[in-house]
């Protein structure tokens, strides 16, 4: 059955191949690109009707709002949010809305981008959101809250971009309740180790180079695990699972009320309803 799908970063990488899949499979796509370059290059690229570019940055909290507004008008009804786009960045830097870039754009642009399209995921018969997670996930032993939210200048950014995805996962777990209730499902997704422009480019250490080289894949394999998230029978009716390789994980930690609340205080702006 066609099914009416956003998807973030669908114009590089993981994204852009798993865009593929998705217009191969015949679904509706609404893809979020950066700018108006990369919403030219992809109209260009696919001459689908499948396929709609709205252009939002989403490391700014108006544009997540205000492109989730445009959506729900265009499509009415959203089957499946990818939140693929992320930063792996190499230095500690700042969004507009003064938040650690990291946190700005993997943990509160994709729970902004959830909530402003809930009207829209709960018109679905079956309404999933995916969120673009990574390795380990299950590993890391808790996230540290107060360095997300105040980050010193010299603070590893890797250490940023785990904590940040952590973060996602285990805000959509917290909030499980209300999402279950709009019987909206979450599934965080690990691509594995792909080469792309985010895993060749600076953000990604220096010692972790060669194991790119050797090891990382094509990123079509990233989007096929993305896909069977998505897709695969055996996922079907789950939610607020973790998958490394399309096997289930368990991701241990949670946080309390408190520290969820502290994680959404860098939400300048309301949910679009
Ligand atoms: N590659 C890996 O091995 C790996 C492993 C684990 C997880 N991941 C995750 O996979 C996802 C896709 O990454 P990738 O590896 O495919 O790298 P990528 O090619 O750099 O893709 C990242 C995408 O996010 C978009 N994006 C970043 N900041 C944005 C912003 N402020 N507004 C709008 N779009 C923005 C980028 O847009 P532009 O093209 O305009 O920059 C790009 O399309 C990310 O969430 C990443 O953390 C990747």
């Amino acid at each position: 059955m066609t099914k009416q799908i956003v998807l973030t970063g669908g114009s590089s990488g993981i994204g852009l191949e798993l865009l593929k899949l998705l217009l191969e499979n015949e679904h509706r796509i609404a893809v979020v690109a950066r700018s108006r370059d990369r919403s030219d290059e992809l109209q260009n690229n696919f001459r689908s009707n499948g396929l709609e570019v709205f252009i939002a940055d989403l490391s700014v909290q108006a544009e997540v709002v205000h492109v989730a507004r445009m959506i729900r008008e265009k499509f009415g009804r959203v089957d499946i949010l990818f939140n693929n786009a992320g930063v792996m960045l190499e230095k500690i830097i700042r969004s507009q809305q003064g938040n650690e870039m990291h946190y700005e754009v993997n943990t509160l642009s994709p729970y902004l981008l959830t909530l402003s399209l809930k009207s829209a995921l709960m018109q679905s018969a079956d309404p999933l959101v995916v969120n673009t997670a990574t390795d380990g996930l299950h590993q890391i032993p808790n996230v540290n809250v107060g360095e997300l939210l105040h980050p010193k200048s010299n603070q590893a950014p890797l250490g940023m971009y785990l904590y940040s995805k952590l973060s996602l996962a285990l805000l959509m777990k917290h909030y499980s309740e209300e999402l279950n209730r709009d019987r909206i499902r979450v599934i965080n997704a690990s691509p594995s180790g792909n080469k792309t422009k985010m895993s060749m480019g600076k953000g990604m250490p220096i010692w972790m180079k060669p194991l790119v080289t050797l090891f990382y894949k094509h990123p079509q394999h990233g989007a096929t695990l993305l896909y069977s998230a998505a897709f695969g029978e055996e996922h079907l009716g789950k939610t607020q699972m973790y998958l490394q390789n399309n096997k289930v994980k368990e991701i241990r930690s949670s946080i309390n009320d408190e520290q969820a609340s502290d994680l959404l205080s860098g939400l300048k702006v309301d949910a679009a309803t």
